[in-house]
């Protein structure tokens, strides 16, 4: 079963695998350190614990990390929390720790202390699987962010859609929103990453 714990520095150093994973998002130091201490409600990972190694042939009782998910909330008119990572280690995958632990923990934080007015993500527009999973958990693509991971490309909005280099920006609305930030959304709704800007 999994627990759900505040992610600590040091965990950094226990995440490694998942991290590895070309769909994961990787920051420098800073931005972690920034993140544990500014949000630290939306920095949390989930544990699993195992009672046997596989390397050693052995039995033992330890915490192993499963995922993780990093946010913060922003905007003051458009007031809500933002998705920076969300991974879960491939030995993990498929048992709904994302969708019913990590996002949905997520999800109550934003809620409920925070009572934001949506939650929104940015998502490599070829990441079918983490496409798939947000849509099933009620997130819907608002627009299409062109050249969002080119990072040594001109920003242009001419340039023609590319699933490698732009993104989904996708929102959930919570209850006292009303579906208003949800407002002509969809996946021709097309802008520049200067173009997201918060109010
Ligand atoms: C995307 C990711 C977070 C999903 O985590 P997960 O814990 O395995 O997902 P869940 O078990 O909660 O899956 C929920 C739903 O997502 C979809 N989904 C997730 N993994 C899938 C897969 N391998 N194949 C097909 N659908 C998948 C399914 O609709 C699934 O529901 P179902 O199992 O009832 O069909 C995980 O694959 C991952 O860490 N990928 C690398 C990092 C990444 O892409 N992060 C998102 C960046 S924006």
């Amino acid at each position: 079963m999994s627990s759900l714990e505040p992610f600590e520095l040091s965990d950094l150093f226990k995440t490694q695998n998942i991290n590895s994973d070309p769909f994961t998002e990787n920051f420098p130091l800073f931005f972690y350190v920034e993140y544990l201490i500014l949000y630290p409600n939306y920095f949390f990972k989930s544990t699993e614990t195992t009672s046997y190694d596989n390397n050693n042939n052995t039995n033992k009782n330890d915490d192993r990390i499963s995922g993780y998910i990093m946010g913060k909330v922003e905007g003051s008119q458009e007031y809500h929390s933002h998705i920076s990572a969300v991974t879960v280690d491939k030995m993990y995958r498929r048992i709904k720790i994302s969708s019913d632990v990590l996002l949905d923990c997520f999800k109550n934080i934003s809620d409920y202390i925070s009572k934001v007015k949506f939650i929104d993500l940015f998502v490599k527009c070829d990441n079918a699987l983490a496409l798939r999973l947000y849509e099933k958990i009620g997130y819907q693509v608002f627009r299409r962010v062109v050249g969002y991971y080119d990072f040594n490309g001109l920003q242009n909005l001419k340039r023609p859609n590319d699933d490698k280099l732009d993104a989904f920006d996708m929102r959930i609305c919570l209850p006292r929103d009303n579906g208003e930030s949800l407002k002509n959304s969809g996946k021709n709704n097309r802008c520049l990453a200067e173009d997201v800007v918060f109010t």
